[in-house]
């Protein structure tokens, strides 16, 4: 009975120090498990007498129950401290964005025109807008291109069946010029607005589509003269395509809507099968690209939209962003921007996380 009275008290203090669940079940095969030595002695009951079997059978159950209840609750405890130590290792930071990825890309031209919001902030110019669907006199007109001028057959029109109240022929405007209108008709003078936005001609193929962007550049005060155009110009490549060897090329030429007109044209070498801005397009391995139309503000465009030519003098220019997107990030098939195929955004998208910023940079990082 000692014998049984030891051993009990030998495992009771065991499973109380048992450090982990297998340490415990290692003490509870060694006991209670069919070789274990409770087991066995209560295999030993049935080849007792009668007497014998009186004696010793309450000291070994009662040793049963105890070893039993002691592992239980050394378990509970022991799984208790393990989930707590699970608990402390391992965090969640709620506050960390989810590891997934953004679905969502932002289109180049969305990102273009981003930038070229953001580069005329800079430079005190506000957004301006009109309507998509504009009217003959301010897409043509006041522009200086009346009923009969030639420049007119050249922009392939949508036009509506109906007229405006005013007799005026319903069109989908051709250009964003006749933002310029509306803005000097709008706010007067000084003005300086750049109208981003998009237009249309019935025209298609693998560099034209029928919906396009333009963004237009109005700048109108007292003694405007070309060098401001040139500087603002400049300024706004150099800003754009992130290089300080932008050189221009100022050509002669023809608008209606500016006298005198000029083309502007950039210095570009192939690298890579794209035209890499940069450099004179007179050196060696270079050639010229025109990438803008502008001019000083005709005197009979200032004189339509209300203001006084001989007080206010301006500047113009106007260009297609889709081409700078292009231009800017090597992209060959006009088409393919209005496709809206996933993979075609997916490769070429930008992340929305990456605004241009004055602070930050315009140049998307994507
Ligand atoms: N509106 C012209 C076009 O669609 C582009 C343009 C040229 C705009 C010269 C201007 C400008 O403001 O001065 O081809």
């Amino acid at each position: 009975m000692t014998d049984i009275t030891r051993e009990t008290e030998a495992a009771l203090a065991a499973i109380a120090a048992a450090p982990n669940l297998a340490a415990l079940e290692a003490l509870r095969l060694e006991t209670l498990g069919k070789k274990g030595w409770v087991s066995l002695a209560l295999k030993t009951l049935g080849t007792m007498r009668p007497e014998e079997r009186q004696q010793a059978a309450p000291a070994i159950q009662s040793a049963r129950a105890a070893i039993a209840e002691a592992i239980e609750v050394r378990k509970a405890a022991l799984e208790a401290a393990e989930l707590e130590a699970r608990l402390a290792r391992e965090t969640i930071d709620l506050t960390l964005p989810a590891p997934v990825q953004p679905r969502g890309s932002v289109h180049p031209v969305s990102q273009v025109m981003d930038e070229l919001a953001e580069i005329f902030a800079d430079l005190g110019f506000a957004v301006a807008s009109g309507p998509e669907i504009e009217d003959d006199w301010h897409n043509f007109t006041a522009l200086n291109m009346d009923e009969t001028h030639p420049a007119r057959a050249m922009h392939d029109t949508f036009y509506f069946p109906d007229r405006t109240p005013e007799g005026r022929e319903v069109l989908l405007r051709t250009h964003t010029s006749p933002v310029q209108i509306r803005a000097m008709q709008e706010h007067g003078a000084p003005l300086r607005i750049i109208a981003p936005g998009r237009v249309y001609r019935s025209d298609s193929d693998a560099t034209h589509t029928p919906m396009f962007h333009q963004i237009e550049g109005l700048v109108i005060d007292k003694d405007i003269h070309l060098g401001h155009l040139k500087w603002t110009l400049e300024t706004f490549l150099k800003a754009f395509f992130e290089r300080e060897d932008i050189v221009l090329r100022l050509r002669p030429s023809y608008f209606p809507f500016t006298e005198p007109s000029v083309e502007i044209d950039v210095g570009y070498a192939m690298e890579g099968g794209r035209r890499i801005v940069g450099g004179s397009g007179d050196e060696p391995g270079h050639a010229w690209m025109e990438v803008l139309g502008s001019g000083m503000v005709n005197r009979r465009v200032i004189a339509a939209a209300g203001l006084d030519p001989d007080e206010w003098q301006g500047f113009a220019f106007g260009t297609g962003v889709d081409r700078l997107a292009q231009l800017k990030y090597g992209m060959n098939d006009l088409r393919a921007f209005f496709d809206g195929d996933p993979r075609w955004l997916a490769h070429y998208g930008f992340s929305p996380f990456d605004q241009p910023t004055l602070s930050a940079g315009v140049g998307a990082r994507a």
